[in-house]
């Protein structure tokens, strides 16, 4: 391949970038300075380096992020900051892009990655990837409502939603505008705007907050704390793709 197209996979820069970078001599190829970018290189190659320290070529990137509330599922906004405004610097791409979207004030389970092809699949609603959320919800969340959301609602709107499967967990008093809170686990099938807010609103309800604890196969780690975030492991990736 290319060695511009190496250095910029291997999180160099853009091409544009990378191309300053090569006429500035700082690339070396078993030690020899090359200045031009179509000098050709293996993809596995070893002998690539960026002012002496050797790089690896890696075309896709897989982050699984415990999102924070305040932060929008986006990659560039003008008011707040974004998911990958959480990335690390030597973790950054510019194009890597969040996996779907969280509700700004929505926290947990977010894939970031620059592999255009899963981020389509995992979101295009043919596939129905199941999506799993924590919830407080204002109210008592009775049989009669997980009924409602088992049966299928429709929406205020008008436009009807899959079949969604509530676990309540417990209903405690509280200091809420009901004066009852219940913790639930909601799985839907879809991932329409603001679906599991609309759901709730559709039976009179508010959710309080929100988390996404699971997509598909994928768990959000207990131990990684809001803002945090690690690589997808092969295995995880793997069957993100089946
Ligand atoms: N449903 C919502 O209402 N908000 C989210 O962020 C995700 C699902």
């Amino acid at each position: 391949m290319r060695l511009d197209k190496f250095l910029a996979e291997a999180g160099l820069g853009s091409r544009s970038e990378v191309k300053v970078l090569l006429k500035k001599g700082k690339v070396t190829v078993a030690g020899l300075v090359i200045k031009d970018g179509r000098f050709q290189v293996d993809k596995n190659s070893t002998e690539v380096a960026f002012e002496g320290e050797p790089l690896i070529y890696q075309e896709y990137y897989y982050y699984l992020l415990n999102k924070p509330q305040g932060v929008v599922s986006a990659t560039k906004d003008n008011l707040d900051s974004t998911v990958v405004d959480l990335l690390a610097a030597e973790d950054f791409r510019s194009d890597i892009f969040p996996v779907g979207r969280l509700d700004k004030n929505t926290e947990g389970l977010l894939i970031l990655t620059n592999d255009g092809a899963l981020g389509h699949d995992l979101t295009q609603p043919k596939k129905h990837v199941e999506k799993e959320y924590f919830a407080h919800i204002d109210g008592e969340v009775t049989a009669e409502i997980v009924q409602k959301f088992a049966d299928g609602l429709t929406l205020k709107n008008g436009e009807k939603v899959k079949p969604g499967e509530v676990f309540v967990e417990k209903t405690m008093e509280s200091k809420t505008q009901s004066g009852m809170m219940s913790e639930i686990r909601i799985i839907i099938h879809e991932g329409k705007f603001h679906q599991v807010k609309r759901m709730f609103e559709a039976v009179g309800m508010y959710v309080l907050y929100l988390k996404r604890i699971r997509m598909g196969n994928l768990q959000l780690d207990a131990d990684l704390s809001l803002g945090q975030y690690r690589t997808l492991t092969e295995n995880e990736i793997e069957s993100l793709k089946k």
